[in-house]
């Protein structure tokens, strides 16, 4: 609709469409669309406006009263629209994007370290309070630092196939290592004395799984070489270990016993829940291993230890079946709880 000359009837048309429009405006986009065509630049009302000045001065004014409050009510009638559609739209959002704080979430579990790592890492810890280095070697081990260096014979037992994985082929002279013993060897090449190191590990022998086997084992190492060294410094660090893991009156003893690369050799019991309990071996370091390792034994002795972790495990926390602890079941390892040490 073009107005020439705005006419009074043109005009309350022009409001008459431009209302019903409005009314019937469903969404906000929509009643963008209605804003241009019956209130923009171009729109029939605008028209009218811009024409009133070729009109005489005396028509002028009646008819921009009735221009101006015609412009006004659409106005009036589109800004009410607006604030109405503004609301539906607010309440739609809201309705959509609800979020049920009471719904259950869905959690991803927490990842957590095995509980052998965990006693692993208190017990490094342990020992790094007291000055002492955390050394490491391979668990595919030379032969001859799992046992000829230790002195362990080419017949001992311990060298048998019912105990050792070799590697094939046999001339590669390669074992998974049997115990963390070897490390003590590589540490003492490759170190002068004085020597602190604790060195834990995965081990293997050839046993069948069962609920106190397993082929897959973990030791830890402890190995002190320095001047004047006694069985009084091994005793006192025993002590002090076994309080740490197993509670502040806990009692240790040893036992006279036999490995190759000590001498003289215990097994080491701790007094526990009311009885004695095999912990693992020590004694001082041989001087033939020493001897191997290049220390000179007329300025130097030592001492090493070597526990079972599992074992250690089991007991402080009452596990009875070995197969929780390889068999990786998180609700096993779920029940030490989530820590990161
Ligand atoms: N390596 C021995 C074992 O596996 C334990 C041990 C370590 C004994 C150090 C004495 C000294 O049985």
């Amino acid at each position: 609709m073009t107005f020439n000359v705005p006419d009074v009837a043109d005009v309350t048309g022009s409001v008459k469409s431009a209302l019903l429009a409005i009314n019937e405006a469903k969404d906000l986009a929509g009643l963008k669309i209605v804003k241009t065509e019956h209130l923009g630049d171009k729109s029939a009302l605008s028209k009218a406006s811009q024409a009133l000045g070729k009109l005489a001065a005396e028509n002028r004014a009646e008819l921009g009263k009735v221009v101006g409050s015609a412009k006004a009510e659409v106005t009036a009638a589109f800004e009410a629209k607006l604030k109405e559609l503004e609301i539906i739209r607010d309440l739609k959002v809201l309705s959509e994007e609800r979020v049920d704080v009471s719904l259950p979430a869905s959690k991803l579990p927490k990842g957590g370290l095995h509980p052998l790592t965990i006693l692993t890492n208190e017990i490094s810890d342990l020992f790094i309070g007291l000055g002492y280095r955390v050394a490491e070697g391979p668990e595919l081990e030379a032969e001859w630092l799992n046992f000829d260096a230790l002195n362990i014979p080419a017949d001992h037992p311990a060298r048998t196939m019912q105990d050792t994985f070799f590697i094939e082929p046999l001339e590669s002279k390669l074992v998974l290592r049997t115990h963390t013993s070897p490390v003590q060897i590589r540490t003492m090449l490759e170190n002068k004395p004085p020597i602190y190191v604790i060195c834990p590990g995965r081990t293997y022998r050839a046993d069948e799984l069962d609920a106190t086997h397993t082929p897959v084992f973990s030791q830890v190492e402890g190995l002190v070489i320095d001047r004047g060294i006694t069985m009084a410094d091994l005793k006192g660090t025993l002590d002090y270990f076994a309080q740490s893991i197993f509670g502040p009156n806990v009692k240790t003893r040893l036992r006279p016993s036999f490995f190759p690369f000590t001498e003289p050799s215990a097994e080491v019991d701790f007094f526990f829940n009311g009885r004695w309990i095999e912990w693992g071996g020590c004694g001082m370091v041989n001087p033939k291993v020493l001897e191997v390792c290049g220390i000179d034994t007329s300025e130097f002795s030592g001492f090493a230890f070597g526990m079972g972790l599992e074992r250690t495990l089991m007991v402080r926390h009452g596990i009875t079946d070995m197969h929780d602890i390889v068999e990786g079941d998180v609700r096993f390892t779920r029940s030490f709880g989530i820590s990161g040490r």
